[in-house]
């Protein structure tokens, strides 16, 4: 019986406050308790990076950096690279026969990055990258002979859809070949999704307005002091709404113990927009302060960065190698009649 975790983030840069409260603080909760497998997905990146591919290794080092500097420790969890566990494309590759592309058009996830922006066309290996992200889960989801086999998926609201999807190309995989896999779960993070400092629903790097785990203090600062508050309140003494201010959604989640005083201020007016978000940015501060300060001991060390990424990916080699094994031998694509004496 296994208790295993599997997650990943794409790597197209530094990570941000979004990812921080919206996945990795899950992560690390789940880390004592459960095997787990960190997929730093740069195949999964391409889909939009393909013609920006020269920032891709970078991205990748700043991930690792990021996730170490939150507290994730690469002696307890894995910390695999996508593009170099070649199992995943061949998995990817057999699951596409078992899915139709009307499932893939529907998917509202997709149809909401597709809205958004920021794909210029909308290419094949976008449209399929649920198949591949159910790969990159189900490689990790063989079920052993004993029972219990537990998988879960800690990701934001946003991934749902995927983890649904993932669910049923393991329930038809099972049903046209043979019992392979287990059904994953879906953990959704308690703060499920954090809108930006401009009012927008999703903190997005395109955009500019996310406050990246690296940023230092200064810039912290200033990001919010560009926040978007109620247009309505224009100066202190001004009656405010809180509940339609997008830099009180952060006070909810950051400044938690303040919250009461800071709506009831702002409703009456006492407190000024200014004061608010010198308060809300020196409470992002006191959070970041001991990230950045671990973010700056592991770069004085370069060669960890590629120590943890080697090791973690090995590990994942070894599951990867039992799990395409099962497959191919259900799937008959074995031909031991013409296997080498
Ligand atoms: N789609 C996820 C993101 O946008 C990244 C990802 C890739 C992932 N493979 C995964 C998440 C497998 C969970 C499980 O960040």
């Amino acid at each position: 019986m296994y208790r295993r975790i599997l997650s990943g983030m794409r790597t197209t840069g530094r990570l941000h406050l979004g990812h921080y409260v919206g996945a990795l603080k899950n992560w690390i909760a789940l880390e004592n308790d459960y095997e787990c497998f960190f997929l730093l997905a740069d195949t999964q990146a391409l889909s939009t990076h393909f013609d920006r591919v020269g920032v891709l290794e970078d991205s990748v080092r700043q991930v690792i950096i990021d996730w170490m500097s939150v507290g994730l420790d690469p002696e307890k969890s894995s910390f695999v690279l996508q593009s170099w566990l070649r199992e995943l494309f061949e998995l990817t590759a057999y699951f596409t026969f078992l899915v139709e592309m009307g499932a893939l058009e529907k998917n509202p996830t997709l149809k909401a990055e597709i809205a958004a922006g920021g794909i210029s066309s909308v290419n094949l290996g976008f449209m399929m990258y649920p198949v591949s992200q159910a790969a990159d889960i189900l490689l990790f989801g063989r079920k052993t002979q004993a029972y219990g086999d537990h998988l879960l998926v800690p990701v934001g609201e946003d991934q749902r859809p995927h983890i649904e999807f993932c669910r049923d190309v393991a329930r038809r995989f099972n049903s046209q070949y043979g019992e392979v896999f287990v059904l994953p779960e879906a953990k959704i993070g308690e703060v499920p999704r954090l809108g930006d400092l401009s009012g927008g629903t999703k903190m997005g790097k395109s955009l500019g307005n996310a406050i990246n785990l690296s940023d230092p203090p200064q810039v912290v600062f200033e990001k919010v002091r560009s926040g978007v508050t109620d247009p309505d309140k224009k100066r202190k003494g001004d009656p405010g709404n809180p509940d339609i201010c997008p830099v009180f959604s952060y006070h909810k989640i950051f400044r938690a113990a303040g919250v009461d005083e800071t709506a009831s201020g702002c409703r009456s007016g006492a407190l000024g927009c200014v004061e608010c978000k010198r308060r809300l940015a020196e409470s992002l501060n006191a959070e970041l302060d001991p990230i950045r300060d671990r973010r700056c001991a592991i770069e004085q060390q370069p060669s960890t960065i590629r120590e943890v990424v080697i090791h973690g990916t090995d590990r994942a080699r070894a599951i990867a190698g039992e799990t395409m094994d099962a497959v191919r031998e259900v799937m008959s694509l074995k031909y031991h009649s013409l296997e080498r004496e």
